[in-house]
Formats: structure tokens, sequence, C-alpha cells
């Protein structure tokens, strides 16, 4: 049987799951059954999900959670989070409550400038192509006047077009730089049209347009996430030794690639669980958060910290672009929740709230490698999993979980510890 197919997207769902269940399953009514078991009996939601996509066949569930009391510049909040790492929401969970009796997080938005670019060839005289570009500049404004009107009205559009020379690294190749602010919304569609306007309005035969789309790269849609304390109040005790250890932690992940890769997952694993649970583009911001930590020629830490005149400070500055209208964000009944919970932020309050739920991440992942390394955690998780495996009574799982307070976990010695349990009972 061939395993491929012409008119795929025309068949209907239950056609498509057929196609598969017979090609690629020898029939097995099973693997029918969990997709169907991920369907929505609610119609108007199931839908919904089939349109996001095209050849939707089931929905694939995150686990949708909370984490309260974040404080930031002195407003409380509860921030969701869709992940499937455990620990992820219970650490942010944690700092929040612990940084809400420190003052909380402070943060700020640096910039909101959003970028794209006509990539065009040009063969020319230089000082033609720049002439051309000055009293055409105007034109290229008034062209896309049309899908900026409503933009503006709400205090936004194009900032400047600029003219870039890139000739010295590829040959005839040149650029239309544009900025944008692109207030609430994440803007992609906004800023592509107006590209592919700008680009007709300056193409002609001498100008060889390529391609006219955003850059994900926003380095300049900046926000930053700090929190503070004195030395003493960090630690119950030792305070001042494991404050020290914590800034040589962030200083290693400054100064070595292999640990920056995992310290900057570390403050991902609370960016996308939150720019998921609002409904925005989490590959977006993953691209972009990575090219910034290598912006210097190195790749770095995304995070800072230092110990002056006895202040722990610790902070993040992180580049996202984000919206808050539009987009998923507006069609998902759980990021359309997700909003709400947040007390409908505009974009920038978002942005701080995101780097929150960064900074936080990284204090928590950092305070436990620190000190008592991050797999008593993992495992106190992994015995749950594994007694939750074994189907074990509720008296059963206390037991167990004392039992292992001082002990590794490890699946034979929990099951071990089950069977004589079981047998003695
Ligand atoms: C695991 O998902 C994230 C950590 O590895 C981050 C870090 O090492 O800083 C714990």
């Amino acid at each position: 049987m061939s395993k491929t197919i012409n008119g795929f997207s025309k068949l209907t769902k239950i056609e498509k799951i057929d196609w598969l269940i017979e090609n690629f399953f020898e029939g097995d009514k099973k693997a029918r059954k969990i997709l169907s078991q991920y369907w929505n009996d609610n119609k108007i939601i199931q839908d919904l999900h089939d349109d996001f996509i095209e050849n939707t066949i089931s929905n694939y569930y995150l686990p949708f959670g909370i984490a309260p009391n974040f404080l930031i510049n002195g407003v409380d909040y509860t921030i969701p989070m869709a992940i499937e790492e455990s620990s992820v929401v219970a650490a942010a969970s944690l700092v929040a409550k612990f940084w809400s009796t420190r003052g909380g997080f402070k943060a700020e938005v640096i910039s909101t400038v959003k970028i794209g670019q006509v990539h065009f060839m040009f063969e020319g005289n230089k000082a033609e192509l720049q002439n051309y570009f000055n009293t055409k500049k105007k034109d290229l404004l008034k062209a896309t006047e049309s899908i900026t009107k409503n933009m503006r009205k709400r205090g936004g559009g194009i900032l400047d077009i600029e003219l870039r020379d890139k000739t010295k690294d590829l040959q005839n190749y040149y650029q239309l730089h544009v900025t944008f602010e692109t207030v609430d919304s994440m803007g992609a569609n906004f800023i592509n049209s107006c590209l592919e306007a700008i680009a007709s309005e300056f193409e002609k035969e001498t100008i060889r347009v390529i391609m006219s789309i955003l850059s994900n790269y926003v380095p300049e849609c900046l926000v930053r996430a700090e929190i503070s304390c004195n030395v003493e109040n960090l630690y119950a005790d030792n305070s001042e030794f494991l404050a020290q250890k914590f800034v040589e932690a962030v200083q290693i992940a400054n100064i070595e690639p292999y640990r920056a890769v995992t310290h900057n997952k570390g403050i991902m694993n609370g960016i996308d669980a939150v720019v998921i649970a609002t409904g925005n583009d989490f590959r977006a911001i993953e691209s972009c958060v990575h090219a910034y930590a290598a912006k210097n020629g190195r790749y770095k830490s995304l995070s800072n910290a230092t110990i002056e005149k006895g202040i722990f400070k610790f902070w993040i500055e992180i580049p996202l672009a984000l919206g808050t209208v539009g987009g998923l964000t507006s069609l998902h009944p759980l990021s359309k929740f997700s909003m709400q919970l947040l007390g409908n932020p505009t974009a920038k309050e978002l942005m701080q709230i995101i780097a929150v739920a960064g900074l936080a991440q990284n204090f928590a992942a950092l305070r436990a490698l620190t000190t008592t390394g991050i797999q008593k955690g993992h495992m106190k998780m992994h015995l749950t999993n594994i007694i939750k495996g074994l189907g074990a009574s509720e008296t059963h799982k206390k037991f167990l979980i004392k039992y292992f307070e001082n002990k590794t976990v490890t699946h034979n010695a929990v099951v071990e510890a089950y069977n004589k349990l079981v047998e003695n009972r």
C-alpha cells in the first residue's frame, strides 16, 4: 500500500483518519480511539480548532495551570501557564510568594519598535539608488496609508523607512529597513501588508525585489524585569555565601555557552508557558530571544545578577514582541480567559508580566541548582508519578512519600517498597 496520497486536504476528517489508520496503524481501532478521545463534544469549540490549521484530525492538549501571588510593580497577578513540564508552575508559584514579601518584581518596557524589511537587488550606481529612495520615500509612506489608517488612530504605524546598503555582505543586496509601532497587536499581518505595498511602489526595472517580510528579531522591543533585596534576606541560613554562589552561577552562564543555553532554556520554561497561554507566537519569541542572547557574537545568559553594598539584584532584559488583541489571542477561548485573568493587559503590560515569569523561573532553577540541586524536586515528582502508576491507596502513598524522604528514588526501589507494603497488609 502506498503511503503517499493526492488530494488529501479535500478528504473529510473521518476519511483522513481512515486513510491514516489503514496505512500507518494496520487498521488498529485503538489508534482511532486515541484521536477521537481528544475531540471536543462542543461542536463550536471543535469547529474552532479544526479551522485553526489544515488537516486537523484531533486536538493536542497541554496542561493549563496558574501561578498566583505575583506582585509586579505593586499589582497582584495570577499568571496562566500552558506547559507539559512538571515543576515549572510549582516553581513559579513558590518564587512569586517568596518575592511578594520582598517588594515583588519591578518591570519596565524599554522600547516597542518592530521591524520589517524589503530585500532587493540593484546592480546600478549607489548614489542614484539613494536619490531614487529619497525622492520616493513620501510615496512609499503614501502607498501604505489605507493599511495604516486604523493603526495610526491607535497611536501606531510606520516609524521610519531606511535604505540599507548590504553589498559588503552580498553582491547587489540592499534593503528597505522599516520600523513600526504596532501598539497592542503583534502586528505580523499589518507589517507584512505594509511591506508588500512599499515593495510594489518601490520596485522598478532596475530594482529586483526578492521578498518583503517582517523580522522576528526585535532587539528594540525590549522589556526589563528585576528583583532585589538585602543579601541577608535571601536565604534562611548562610545567606551571603549562597547569594555569592547564585551570582557566580549567572556569571558562568555569561561566559560559557554550554551552560547559557540551559540557563536560558529555564527562562523560556516560564516565558513560553505564558506566551502559549495568552495565544501568542512562541516560535517567534524563541527565535528572537536566542538571537538576542548571541547579539555580541557569543551566546550568553539573558539574566544578570550582582551583589553591591549588601544588596542582591537579579534582572533580565529580553526582547518580546507580543499582542493582546487580534490573532489567536481573541479567537481561542482559553487565551481570552488568560487575558481576562491578567486584567486584559496592554501589550506593554503583558511584556512585563512575561519577562517576570521568565525571571522567576530562572531564579527558581538557580536557587535549586546552587543549594540542594534540582534532582530533589524532580525526584519528588518522579516518586509521585511512580506511586500513581502503581495505583497505590492514599495511605500507601503517604507512607511511601515519607519513606523515600531520605532515600534515593528509583523505579525498582519504589516498586519493591510498595510490594512489601501490600504483602504485609
Ligand atoms: C529544566 O527544564 C530547566 C533547568 O535545566 C534550567 C537551568 O538549568 O537553569 C533546570
